[in-house]
């Protein structure tokens, strides 16, 4: 493996595990050349967790961007569990797909203002996940508007036959808000094993040699690193610490004068946020979102400050293209039990392309999603401030007592 491209202290991290969470603590990193990604198994987070051991947990992923907790038993780490343990990492956020606004999908458009209402599961178009593989595959109990289903047994319509599902489009979770999201988490509760197509993986690389789902107009190569994805259902990411750190030291400055105008909608004035982050903890510099529109149709392309619309397109294009180089590529396979955490401030995802239409378990992909913004928490409930929930957390969503117990 080649050097990484920063220094990860994985020595000293692994010690640290070995003090604070036991000798029965495997510690493995980095999982990617560029230097992003650590593994740790034997940490049972049904048990709530103590301040010291959180903070190990938020050291390691301020210098490694991506923290596998691997193996959580099932039966025992429910979603509840997962939503607790999400708790110390920032706030969780309620996806807009599990609430109504004022009677209206809360996604469907820039609206800020309406009644809250959280639909409950068995309302939930996922629920009919649950309806595909009887008895198989089912999603774990809950209710928790935080908690997003990602899962390739919906849109199966009437198919009789597979179908490929192009990947989505490189991003980071939430970027088009004043305050982005912090940390992402997947549980992986099943994941695709067959490997039976022509090529000996679970699917063949689809076929779309269009544009979509991008925006016409951008260079072949761009377009090629773009949809260079995993054929084995991994979650694909590229490290924009890494990126970020193999640039002359002129270009980083330069970079970090950066600002660049997001906005919810096209129409609206937006705001001008920093295009380099400095992580509060290790100090790493990374990319935050260096991609001029990485939700084609959804929400608008972003302006660099100073830049024409064109400018910014093409100077935005050239950094994308530098983070989706292989050297700073990490395609993450998930194992069932795993808990995945990854910062959006230091890398960019996509999801795979993916087989739907599917009739056998060995096909099926399910996995849990919370997202969480603000500052991390060592000791739980969180005692964030009403006012900065309802400004930033939208719905005003808090995890119940129930799920992190109460405060005194
Ligand atoms: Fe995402």
């Amino acid at each position: 493996m080649k050097e990484p491209f920063l220094n990860s202290s994985s020595e000293n991290l692994a010690n640290r595990f070995t003090a604070i969470f036991g000798e029965n603590v495997a510690f493995e990193s980095p999982l990617a050349a560029s230097g992003m990604g650590a593994r740790v198994s034997g940490i049972d987070l049904s048990v709530p967790l103590r301040p010291a051991q959180v903070e190990l947990l938020l050291d390691t992923l301020s210098h490694v961007r991506l923290l596998t907790i691997a193996g959580q038993d099932l039966d025992r780490f429910s979603l509840a569990s997962f939503e607790r343990f999400a708790n110390h990492w920032g706030a969780p956020v309620a996806h807009p797909s599990n609430f109504l606004r004022g009677g209206k999908p809360a996604q469907q458009d820039g609206a800020s203002d309406g009644a809250i209402e959280y639909v409950p599961y068995a309302d939930r178009r996922v629920a009919d996940a649950d309806t595909v593989l009887p008895g198989k595959v089912a999603c774990l109990a809950h209710e928790s508007p935080a908690v997003l289903v990602a899962t390739n047994l919906l849109g199966q319509d009437d198919r009789k036959e597979f179908r490929l599902k192009d990947g989505g489009t490189w991003h980071t979770d939430i970027e088009y808000e004043p305050l982005p999201i912090y940390v992402s988490m997947f549980l992986a509760h099943h994941v695709p094993v067959a490997r039976d197509a022509p090529n000996g993986q679970w699917i063949e690389p689809p076929t779309n040699s269009a544009p979509a789902p991008y925006f016409p107009g951008s260079a072949d190569e761009l377009m090629a690193l773009r949809k260079r994805l995993p054929l084995n259902g991994e979650t694909a990411f590229a490290d924009t610490a890494a990126a970020f750190a193999a640039l002359p030291a002129k270009e980083q400055s330069k970079l970090e004068a950066v600002r660049v105008r997001r906005r919810l909608n096209a129409e609206d004035e937006g705001w001008l946020a920093p295009l380099v982050r400095v992580d509060p903890r290790s100090g790493i510099k990374s990319l935050h979102s260096p991609i001029w529109a990485s939700r084609p149709g959804v929400r608008p392309p972003i302006g660099v400050d100073g830049m024409s619309p064109e400018e910014s397109r093409v100077f935005l294009d050239g950094l994308e293209k530098h983070i989706l180089r292989p050297e700073f590529r990490y395609d993450h396979m998930h194992a069932p039990g795993d808990v995945t955490i990854w910062n959006n401030y230091m890398s960019v995802h996509t999801s795979p392309p993916i087989k739907i239409g599917v009739k056998r378990p060995e096909d099926a992909r399910l996995l849990y999603r919370l997202s969480c913004k603000g500052a991390p928490s060592p000791v739980l409930p969180r005692d964030d401030d009403p006012a900065w929930i309802a400004e930033h957390i939208a719905s005003g969503y808090r995890s119940p007592e129930a799920i992190v117990g109460s405060a005194g």
